[in-house]
């Protein structure tokens, strides 16, 4: 995995901030501020390369993945593809642009029809956009079919007759349908037995070094991550807070939120985990209105952070953390 092949951006987030409505308490109550869920996100990936995105529940990362397949409006900041922005395409525009980001998302039972048979789950895109029909799509979906490790006779079947982990690789051929240069894979094996998840790491690795897609791959935790990326983003609570490469981030994590994160992937001795859990405290709760978003559990934190948002900064060669006192 050379970072060399990934110079020049194939996707863009630029100070990207998006914020939900939030409802009133009662219709008498003043409309209350709306809940900022991401907050001035900037990366950008190569062709070929993955960026891997974690952070707990709640912590902006969906939302991080919506933004980018236009799924929801920013509140600032844009999203960049081959070098356009994309964030305010008209309906139209953004269909056509639907052919080149592609999502794999976390269910794999939600995601796909009951009712479709699996052939004509994988090629209703390919239909939608008047790319192929009749034969050609046929031999289209047997080519996919065979891509992600499925039987030639699966295309006859429903989803239902399947598992989990197959099901993600419907999901899975279904996206690579339309040869999009991007995929949004959003937690696409947290919902998998244990059993099955690195099957299908692996499959979304084989698929990017015959395709040379590229993938903004999401997870709660950082040993998934780990075996798909080339480089890692850390968010909490809507921003990032430390981005390098993959080896950096696990040699030498900067910021005490990753750090944490660490600490929490599970070790051999049982004794040694208790012991190194103790770093981080309470959960993801109400976001401080100024001043950093960590500082709440932050076992470094000083006055300064309550006051000053630390801003992403490189602290060693291209890898950047968000802290006054890392
Ligand atoms: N459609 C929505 N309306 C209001 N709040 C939302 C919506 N979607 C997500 N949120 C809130 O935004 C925050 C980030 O959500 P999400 O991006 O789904 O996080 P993650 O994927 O990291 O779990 C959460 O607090 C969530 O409750
Ligand atoms: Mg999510």
């Amino acid at each position: 995995m050379s970072s060399e092949t990934h110079a020049a951006p194939l996707i863009e987030a630029v100070g990207l901030s998006v914020s939900y409505p939030v409802p009133r308490a009662a219709f008498w109550h003043r409309k209350p501020a709306p809940f900022r869920a991401v907050e001035d996100v900037s990366f950008s990936i190569g062709r070929g390369e993955t960026l891997g995105i974690v952070g707990e529940s709640g912590s902006g990362k969906s939302t991080i993945g919506r933004a980018l397949l236009g799924r929801v409006p920013l509140s600032s900041g844009r999203a960049v593809f081959h070098g356009r922005d994309i964030s305010n395409l008209s309906g139209g525009e953004m269909r056509r642009m639907r052919r080149h980001i592609q999502a794999v998302m976390q269910d794999p039972y939600a995601s796909l029809n009951p009712r479709m048979r699996v052939a004509d789950i994988i090629a209703e895109p390919l239909l939608v956009h008047g790319i192929a029909s009749g034969s050609e799509a046929h031999a289209r979906v047997a080519e996919l079919l065979d891509l992600v490790g499925l039987p030639a006779d699966a295309g006859a079947r429903h989803p239902g007759t399947f598992s989990g982990g197959q099901r993600q690789r419907i999901g899975i051929a279904r996206a690579l349908a339309m040869e999009p240069a991007f995929i949004v894979a959003d937690e696409p094996v947290s919902a998998l037995d244990v059993s099955v998840r690195a099957q299908i790491v692996n499959l979304f690795r084989d698929l990017q070094e015959k395709l040379g897609v590229s993938y903004l791959f999401i997870a709660h935790d950082l040993a998934i991550v780990r075996h798909v990326s080339h480089r890692i983003a850390v968010v909490y609570a809507g921003r990032i807070v430390e981005m390098s490469a993959r080896d950096d981030l696990y040699a030498t994590p900067i910021h005490p939120y990753t750090r944490a994160l660490l600490d929490a992937v599970p070790v051999p001795d049982p004794l040694h985990r208790r012991a190194r859990q103790t770093t981080i405290r309470g959960e993801l709760g109400a976001i401080p209105s100024a001043g950093c978003r960590f500082a709440p559990r932050c076992p470094l934190a000083t006055e300064q952070c309550r006051r000053e948002a630390p801003p992403l900064v490189a602290k060693a060669p291209a890898h950047l953390a968000a802290c006054w006192n890392a």
